[in-house]
């Protein structure tokens, strides 16, 4: 028997502000939207530029609020499963005040124009050592509390934070290898087509270990949970895994379509997308049967709606995916709309619904609550983010598909049939429908944090004790 209370502070903490960078990321996106749409909105002032305002929305969403969800949901499910404490609480909140100066650092300086120019890792290499530190700190405290765990079995969605916390780290390093020249400007040790590979293996791999196999780990914990069922199958959960962290690996090629990356390897990134469809599917179909029991449930509950939903958006952007990849498919998508529209349909569908899901589940309990202050509200949210979300991703594969056939339309001369700004001008009304979708889905991030702000209102934070050496992790 152990008095030991978990470490729920800094849980507390990351939710919090995973709320608040939510809307800080989304409400930039709903800005480049409304640019993309009306051109004079980029005000001739550098830094409010379409350009610089990008990799803001991009770092924002994925670090600091897809990051944020992530750290308060590892560390939770970590001690819960574990039945122990957080090893190292001083690291812990290390964590949380080094990933929040990362935040605010990338919120000043790529405004300013700092960056090294590659996709989702535009960081200058200052900024870069620092979230190093910090998530080595991160491994230390979630590897620690698995070494100190009483409980023998280590649950299935620890193995997804696992990967996730290895692989972010192998990949940040290697793909941020650079020579500095000044505090702000450094040379990548990389060049050619080894260069755009490598970025392209950081990157994909950013969406299968961050984006993907992390929210699996929220999913396979909330979800049962939420559900009060186990896991449909727990060896299902097992073979998605290994499936699923060996197979992403090697698909990064297919951003590099018809580039100067040689063929084979263009090809090889192809076959493995197409197989990657099925372990991904797999761990939809083992959450979604986990939720199969509880259907009488989805009337009433809208955070179960959250989720079911973000299951659809998972099984659904890892069948387009895998299709997109196909060259032919690629060689009319890339470069379009279609791209856009698939990205969101992962990352607001999928990813963004798991996380709100996730957190309406968990705050009360932070906060020794049974339940979220208004259930009516987050059933609101739920509508204002479903709408929002199927607006915008139906408005970009639109968009994308037609662009894509406007640019290879030729006449019987030869001649292109269509101009570019024939297209872009085509796309203008398809921009303004996914910026109501996106202000709709904003919306609804509004109405979250009002909901949070009153259920946390004059509550004491919540202190849980640990008081049985458990004996199965098990859904704990
Ligand atoms: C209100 C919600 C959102 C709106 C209105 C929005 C809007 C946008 C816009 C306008 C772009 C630029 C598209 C372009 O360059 O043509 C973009 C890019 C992107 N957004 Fe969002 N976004 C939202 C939420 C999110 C969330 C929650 C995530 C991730 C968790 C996300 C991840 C991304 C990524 C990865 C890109 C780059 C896509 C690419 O380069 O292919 N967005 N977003
Ligand atoms: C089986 C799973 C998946 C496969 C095989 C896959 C495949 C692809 C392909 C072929 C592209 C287009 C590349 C191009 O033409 O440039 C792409 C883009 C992208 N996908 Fe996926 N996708 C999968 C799942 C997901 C999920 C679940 C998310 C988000 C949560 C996601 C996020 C992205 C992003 C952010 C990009 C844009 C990258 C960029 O150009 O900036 N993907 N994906």
């Amino acid at each position: 028997m152990s008095e030991q209370a978990y470490n729920d502070k800094v849980v507390r903490q990351f939710s919090i502000i995973t709320v608040l960078w939510g809307i800080v990321g989304m409400l930039v996106g709903v800005i480049i939207a409304a640019q993309l749409a009306w051109p004079a909105l980029n005000f001739d002032v550098s830094f409010l530029t379409f350009s610089r305002l990008r990799p803001l929305h991009t770092n924002a969403v994925i670090f600091a609020f897809g990051g944020s969800a992530l750290f308060a949901t590892s560390y939770y499910v970590v001690q819960r499963t574990c039945q122990v404490p957080l090893f190292a609480p001083k690291l812990a909140a290390f964590t949380f005040w080094g990933w929040t100066l990362v935040i605010v650092l990338a919120a000043v300086t790529l405004p300013l124009g700092f960056t090294q120019s590659k996709e989702y890792a535009e960081l200058i290499w200052p900024i870069d050592i620092l979230i190093t530190v910090v998530w080595v700190a991160y491994g230390i405290v979630f590897f620690g509390t698995i070494v100190k765990r009483k409980v023998s079995h280590i649950y299935v969605a620890n193995w997804f934070f696992a990967a996730y916390i290895i692989t972010i780290a192998v990949l940040h390093i290697v793909n941020n290898l650079a020579v500095p020249v000044s505090l702000t400007e450094s040379y990548p040790v990389f060049s050619g087509a080894v260069d755009a590979m490598s970025q392209w293996w950081y990157g994909h791999n950013a969406v299968g270990f961050f984006l993907t196999a992390a929210f699996l780990g929220m999913m396979y914990y909330f979800i049962p949970k939420q559900a009060n069922r186990p896991v449909y199958s727990y060896r299902l959960s097992v073979v998605h895994f290994w499936a699923l962290i060996s197979i992403y690996m090697w698909a990064g090629p297919h951003h590099l379509h018809y580039t100067a990356l040689p063929d084979w390897a263009q090809s090889l990134g192809m076959v493995f997308s197409l197989i990657l469809l099925a372990p991904s599917w797999g761990g939809m179909i083992n959450g979604i049967m986990t939720l199969s029991g509880a259907w009488h449930k989805l009337r009433s509950d809208p955070i179960l709606k959250f989720m079911i939903v973000s299951l659809s958006f998972y099984g659904m952007s890892t069948f387009e995916g895998p299709m997109m990849s196909i060259k032919t498919v690629n060689a009319l998508s890339h470069y379009t709309d279609w791209t856009i529209g698939h990205v969101h349909s992962g990352a607001l569908g999928w990813v963004a619904f798991i996380v709100i899901g996730s957190l309406y589940a968990l705050i009360p309990k932070l906060y020794g609550k049974t339940e979220m202050y208004s259930t009516s509200m987050i059933n609101t949210h739920f509508w204002l983010a479903t709408i929002g979300v199927l607006l915008y991703i139906a408005a970009m594969w639109i968009a994308g598909v037609m662009q894509g056939l406007m640019w290879r339309a030729v006449n019987d001369d030869g001649t292109l049939t269509y101009t570019f700004i024939e297209s872009i001008k085509a796309t203008y009304p398809y921009y303004v429908v996914r910026f109501l979708g996106g202000l709709m889905f904003l919306g609804g991030m509004f109405l979250m944090a009002w909901n949070v702000m009153k259920t946390i209102k004059d509550v004491e934070p919540a202190v849980v004790t640990i008081k049985t050496p458990a004996v199965a992790a098990q859904g704990a």
